[in-house]
């Protein structure tokens, strides 16, 4: 799939399929007027006669428009203007592209006037617009016998003025690196466990090193863990047959040695319960509790595709949680890398086990930021649903950077408190901390564990429980969030320091 940015007169371009944008009062975009005009009046016509209302979701499809180069013009209806949001953009996109995959058309130029969500912001909606297109026709089939069909659409142009066009093909080069990046999280998260373990995920990591010159690789075993004390996550894979991993990925785009800013992921690439074992429906959705891990990957390999000025440091802490006569058991106290000790109330409750030693290990990189990303807690899909990721921070800047990055990215979260009035449920008769405090708030009280290891830099914590994955019927699998989210984040550090 090629996408570029076209210019010139509408009725000109010669295209299997030219997408324009209709609005709900039936008043027409400037591209679907200057189709009108040349057509001799072909499109009001139909709004004339009603075939064309301009509500949003309407698709029409024309063939052979009189004076129209183009094979065929896709009418989009886009609803009124002050209705269209984000959602409404995605939503129509989703359906145009659903319409494109099953005609087979090869070359299409979307013409993105009218378009777009109410802004003027080209480079914000021509990038939304290739990142779904792209992540659209993502299609998994790595573990079926019978591959998918060959992606028919080849060439996707956006039409802009002059006046935009350096501006969309920056959005267009950020666009497909963000996209790569999602479509990789996606892959990763989508793979079975069975497949996708820790020292799969070690060998992905050790390919991206070798794909790209500005990013170096390291890899720690058990037996480097145990030496660095680091006896928290050591304790969550020791019932599973497949050792752990610390997986460091240095990706270095700013060679004034300016402090790196850190990422750190859940990479649990099966999570059972342990002996605080799961039920058995939906288990096999704990595939998908190692997407954290996926999306700082995904990122890692967006801005190294971008070849942002900036450097990240990528930690992946990758472990399996199972059940067996070596796994923890309820009431067992481990001393974390920090020093602090643990008492593991429920071997369920393995995320922050990994992720506490994790977040110790990147205090060596004197962090000018650490964010970690997980799928942590179900309570945040009670909290927050499926539509935000659960933001906490001890630092305000840092949380506003990270919701902002999310809003413009289209890949929202949503604080939740931090308040010390919370951290006494993790008090413990046996160790400095227990691993769980009780039924209330679960989101808040995991984020207090990871705030006890996290003190000497500023911090946010990122809960994708609820956006990792969908979990129906044909759209089951995984999303890629929150790669755009945290590619932002980093593209606007870039941008402030300019
Ligand atoms: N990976 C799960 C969280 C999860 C559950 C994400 C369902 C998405 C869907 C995590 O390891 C877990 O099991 N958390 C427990 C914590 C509890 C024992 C305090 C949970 O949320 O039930
Ligand atoms: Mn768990
Ligand atoms: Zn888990």
């Amino acid at each position: 799939m090629n996408f570029e940015i076209v210019n010139g007169k509408a009725a000109k371009i010669e295209t299997g399929c030219l997408i324009v944008a209709v609005e709900a009062n039936a008043s027409l975009s400037p591209t679907a007027t200057a189709l009108d005009k040349t057509s001799k009046g072909y499109i009001s016509d139909l709004i004339e006669t009603g075939d064309i209302t301009g509500k949003a979701g309407e698709l029409v499809l024309l063939h052979k428009l009189p004076g129209v180069a183009a094979r065929r013009v896709l009418l989009v209806g886009v609803g009124t203007s002050e209705e269209r949001k984000d959602r409404h953009y995605r939503k129509l996109i989703k359906a145009v592209d659903a319409t494109l995959s099953k005609s087979g058309i090869s070359q299409v130029v979307f013409a993105l006037d009218g378009l777009a969500s109410a802004s003027d912001d080209v480079y914000r909606q021509t990038r939304l617009l290739v990142e779904w297109v792209s992540t659209d026709f993502y299609q998994y089939d790595t573990t079926k016998s019978k591959k998918a069909d060959a992606i028919k659409l080849e060439q996707i142009s956006i039409l802009l003025s002059d006046k935009d066009t350096e501006l969309g093909e920056s959005a267009l080069l950020d666009g497909v690196a963000i996209a790569n990046g999602v479509n990789t999280a996606r892959e990763l998260g989508n793979l079975p466990g069975n497949i996708c373990t820790p020292s799969y995920l070690a060998e992905r990591a050790i390919a991206l090193a070798e794909e790209f010159d500005s990013i170096e690789v390291e890899i720690l075993d058990e037996e480097a863990m145990g030496e660095l004390g680091m006896n928290s996550l050591l304790s969550v894979g020791k019932g599973s047959a497949e050792p752990s991993r610390l997986i460091v990925i240095k990706y270095s785009g700013d060679d004034s040695g300016s402090d790196p800013h850190v990422l750190v992921g859940k990479g649990i690439t099966f999570d059972t319960g342990g002996i605080s074992l799961k039920p058995g429906a939906g288990m096999d959705e704990m595939k998908f509790d190692m997407c954290g891990a996926a999306s700082v990957i995904g990122t890692a390999e967006a801005i190294a595709e971008m070849q942002l000025p900036i450097n990240v440091v990528v930690i992946v802490a990758a472990a399996e949680n199972m059940p067996s006569d070596r796994a923890s058991k309820p009431g067992d106290v481990v001393t974390t890398m920090s020093g602090q000790t643990v008492e593991i109330l429920n071997t369920d409750a393995e995320g922050r086990l990994v992720l506490c030693d994790a977040l110790t290990y990147a205090k060596r990189f004197n962090p000018a930021s650490v964010v970690d990303v997980a799928t942590l807690t179900g309570a945040c899909i009670i909290a927050l649903g499926h539509h935000a990721t659960g933001l906490m921070s001890n630092n305000e800047e840092l949380a506003d950077s990270l919701l902002q990055a999310g809003d413009y990215a289209s890949d929202r979260a949503w604080p939740l408190p931090l308040w010390d009035d919370y951290q006494e449920l993790l008090d413990s008769n046996f160790a400095d901390i227990a691993n769980i405090g009780g039924r209330s708030a679960g989101t808040i009280t995991a984020g207090c564990f990871l705030s006890r290891f996290t003190k000497e830099y500023r911090w946010a914590h990122l809960d994708i429980a609820g956006v990792a994955w969908n979990s129906n019927g044909k759209e089951k699998g995984a999303t890629g969030r929150c790669v755009p989210l945290l590619s932002q984040y980093l593209v606007n550090l870039v941008e402030a320091a300019e």
